[in-house]
């Protein structure tokens, strides 16, 4: 990726700083280049074909060409707010006192993710009403529910990619939506929020990579954008990235030249590419024939081990969460019904997790029919 002649310049240095900019101006340059959430697998062409009303509307995964950061969608959803740059002085943390609230169970550190009182509408439609849970540090955490039921819109707040209309969001000990933020200006929340995408990647459902890019850009990508690190360094890192998602031969490749299960590895490794503490998954069996689920499966689980890595991941194959899960936690109408071990949720007494875990339809309330079906059909 990198013209072997090209030196490296010194830190400090004008050349540093022109370098830094040619980098920043390729990489926006690429994503302009790459039609705006562009499809560019086979089976991420497929996703955008629906009839889901969602479909007319711009999705938090794909990337607008002004905004340079791939997978991370901006802090906040609302047009009229300004966005600082990048390279803007580090305002205050949120206080530490704030963060320590958050700690749960005496444990000397807080749970890397605290949800509290979390509600998201869209319009009049409510669709999470009140959502409530911890995420213990290295943990792998599945999000389950039925279609509809809120998951990825749940995730999107987590990253930051919908505005919430009330309650708590934290990570790692630093609250990014609450109280302690809400009544800050666009340009303190954004400091916030990207200190916080530097601590989480996250693979969407269609890997959401560029396909004017090769792999080894994708995962570069990232890279260049946050840091400023010389080319040379970036493609060690890079080469690293690919050979522990197993893509180490892939680096060249475009992403039309490799199947739907190379792209949701290639996407891992972009999500990794700044050694998270945390990566968020939406769906990583999408798509995937289920012998690669279960690669897909191993790999969440060895990385998470590994690199000692918080997982939350949302899926709807039943196997997969109780191969991978340290938790589960099951989404029903905008709030949680279950949280527990795999075990727990096999052993559940309540209908909708025993029927979600059958594959049954659990509905309770005749009333519920016609809103449920236009999330299922
Ligand atoms: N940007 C949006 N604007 C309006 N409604 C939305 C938007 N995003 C999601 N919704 C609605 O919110 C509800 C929950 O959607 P979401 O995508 O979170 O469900 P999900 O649980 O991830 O479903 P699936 O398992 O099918 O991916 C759906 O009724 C959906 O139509
Ligand atoms: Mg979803």
């Amino acid at each position: 990726m990198t013209d072997d002649n090209e030196k490296v310049p010194e830190k400090g240095s004008d050349e540093l700083a022109a370098a830094k900019a040619r980098a920043k101006a390729t990489a926006e340059r690429k994503l302009a280049e790459s039609s705006v959430g562009k499809a560019s697998t086979d089976d991420e062409k497929n996703e955008t074909k629906t009839d889901d009303p969602r479909a007319e509307e711009p999705k938090a995964e794909e990337p607008k060409p002004e905004e340079p950061k791939a997978d991370e969608p901006k802090p906040d959803a609302e047009p009229t707010k300004d966005e600082p740059k990048k390279d803007e002085p580090k305002k205050e943390e949120p206080a530490p006192a704030a963060a320590k609230r958050s700690s749960s169970r005496g444990k000397d550190r807080p749970p890397m993710i605290v949800v509290k009182g979390l509600k998201k509408s869209f319009g009049d439609r409510v669709i999470l009403k009140d959502v409530n849970y911890e995420i213990e540090r290295g943990k792998v955490v599945v999000i389950m529910g039925g279609s509809g039921s809120g998951k990825s819109t749940m995730l999107k707040c987590l990253i930051g990619a919908h505005p919430i209309d009330c309650g708590e969001i934290w990570l790692d000990g630093a609250q990014l939506s609450g109280p302690d933020v809400d009544h800050l200006d666009s340009t303190k929340r954004h400091v916030i929020w990207n200190d916080a995408r530097r601590k989480f990647g996250v693979l969407f459902q269609s890997a959401a990579l560029f396909g004017s890019m090769t792999v080894g850009e994708n995962v570069a990508l990232p890279i260049r954008f946050h840091t400023d690190l010389a080319e040379e360094t970036i493609d060690i890192m890079v080469k690293m990235k690919l050979d522990q998602v197993g893509l180490g031969h892939a680096e060249d490749l475009l992403p039309s030249e490799i199947s739907g299960g190379m792209a949701k590895r290639a996407g891992l490794a972009r999500a990794i590419a700044l050694d998270p503490k945390v990566i968020f998954y939406d769906e990583p069996s999408a798509g995937l024939d289920p012998i690669v689920v279960t690669v897909v499966d191993h790999l969440i689980k060895d990385l998470s081990k590994a690199l000692g890595i918080t997982s939350v991941v949302i899926t709807h194959v039943m196997e997969s969460a109780f191969r991978i899960a340290d938790e589960i936690v099951m989404l029903y109408q905008g709030e949680v019904i279950f949280r527990g071990t795999p075990e727990e949720c096999q052993a559940s007494d309540d209908d909708r997790v025993k029927q979600f875990i059958a594959g049954e339809v659990p509905v309770r309330d005749e009333d519920e029919l016609p809103a449920f079906l236009d999330d299922v059909l």
